[in-house]
């Protein structure tokens, strides 16, 4: 009975996916083929190896540029003598989207350039930065190098930011508090109302950077943005987003941060990247196109829930995820279970230690998820 169920889910999935692959403008994979797909169907449900390696391991969109931002490219190629000058082109489109005014922006390319930004700004004096650990490591990396002591707050017992903790880690001389929400490599949030009394009581006297990467895909309603701070005129507060995840942008490099028009002018006379012509075009295109975000969203959702299902199932312990990723405890050391899938041609993310027996796997198309369980299944079932 149980497996007549999972056979016609895995078909039911199965179609769902070809309809999704044929959309005009989607690139497939040779992997995910209405061929492939149905051969695989008709054979015991059995996927065969795909020919080349799946990426699961840098939390990438699979699908691409949207057709959209795919034409606005073609296009802007013909452009690529130009410097970009399209800042304030940009920041009017975010300023209608995000209903914040254009002072508050900055344009980075990719937000990691701002997270590094945030690094340099905590470390012009001399101090410390309180992050959480693990984290997303662009910032606190940097600020290290530039010789700031980075406080690494661990997560509590359930994998959750320790909002108390790092309350108390911060010293006299933190200049900075970064906080990653959802985080990375832990898709967890933070809870709304504890998330907004900290930055509020600790940006009265210093910087808290907030990375809002994953914001897009959070479906949890103890799950807010903090942009509304920043609306409001607060100072004190940076809020990162990206076009590199929903909007699959990631190889073009365009990041926004907004923050008060006196931090924002600071920000941007110090930035050192330039914008390129192409991302600007693109993300511009790929803003102002619904529809294609809407199906990122929900083929995420779909290779979640294939992913979540079976370890729930099979009893594996995982963090339910707000993102595009999932956090597997798999009981194996990481760079052994990532040799292991290589060989499967899955990339899986990297060590994030202290977690050694913890994978980090970004969702790739849902079809590609059904070859990952699978694959799970038989290196480690
Ligand atoms: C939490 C988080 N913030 C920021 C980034 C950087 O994104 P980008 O520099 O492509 O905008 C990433 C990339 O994986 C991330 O996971």
């Amino acid at each position: 009975m149980k497996s007549r169920i999972s056979r016609r889910n895995f078909i039911l999935g199965g179609s769902a996916v070809v309809a999704a692959s044929a959309m005009p403008g989607i690139p497939g994979t040779p992997f995910s083929s209405p061929v492939s797909l149905m051969r695989s169907a008709l054979a015991q449900d059995v996927i065969p190896k795909p020919d080349s390696v799946i990426r699961m391991n840098a939390n990438e969109n699979p699908w691409g540029p949207s057709r959209v931002a795919l034409r606005a490219i073609y296009a802007a190629i013909e452009e690529a003598n130009l410097y970009s000058f399209l800042t304030n082109d940009m920041k009017a489109l975010m300023s209608e989207q995000q209903d914040i005014g254009v002072e508050h922006i900055s344009v980075g390319s990719g937000s990691g350039e701002l997270l590094k930004m945030g690094g340099l700004l905590a470390s012009m004096q001399e101090g410390s930065i309180v992050v959480p650990d693990p984290t997303f490591e662009d910032l606190p990396r940097y600020a290290e190098n530039a010789g700031t002591d980075v406080i690494r707050v661990p997560v509590s017992r359930n994998m959750d930011t320790d909002l108390e903790a790092m309350a108390s880690a911060i010293r006299s001389d933190t200049k900075l508090v970064y906080l990653c929400n959802p985080n990375n490599p832990i898709p967890s949030i933070i809870e709304k109302n504890a998330l907004r009394d900290f930055i509020l009581e600790v940006s009265r006297d210093r910087l808290v950077f907030l990375d809002e990467a994953y914001h897009e895909f959070v479906d949890n309603p103890d799950y807010s943005s903090m942009m509304d701070l920043v609306r409001e005129g607060r100072r004190n507060i940076i809020i990162t987003r990206t076009a590199s995840k929903i909007h699959g942008l990631a190889g073009l490099r365009v990041g926004f941060a907004y923050s008060h028009p006196d931090l924002a002018t600071e920000i941007n006379n110090k930035l050192t990247g330039q914008l390129n012509i192409i991302g600007m075009r693109a993300a511009m295109a790929s803003y102002q196109d619904k529809e294609h975000s809407n199906f990122v969203l929900r083929t995420t959702k779909e290779s979640l829930d294939i992913v979540e299902s079976y370890l729930r199932e099979a009893g594996i312990n995982h963090i339910k995820s707000n993102a595009n990723f999932s956090f597997i405890e798999t009981g194996h050391d990481i760079e052994e279970v990532q040799a292991r899938f290589l060989t499967e041609n899955i990339q899986v993310g990297r060590p994030f230690p202290p977690f050694r027996n913890w994978a980090r796997v970004s969702m790739a198309k849902p079809d590609e998820m059904r070859y990952f369980v699978q694959t799970y299944k038989k290196l480690y079932g």
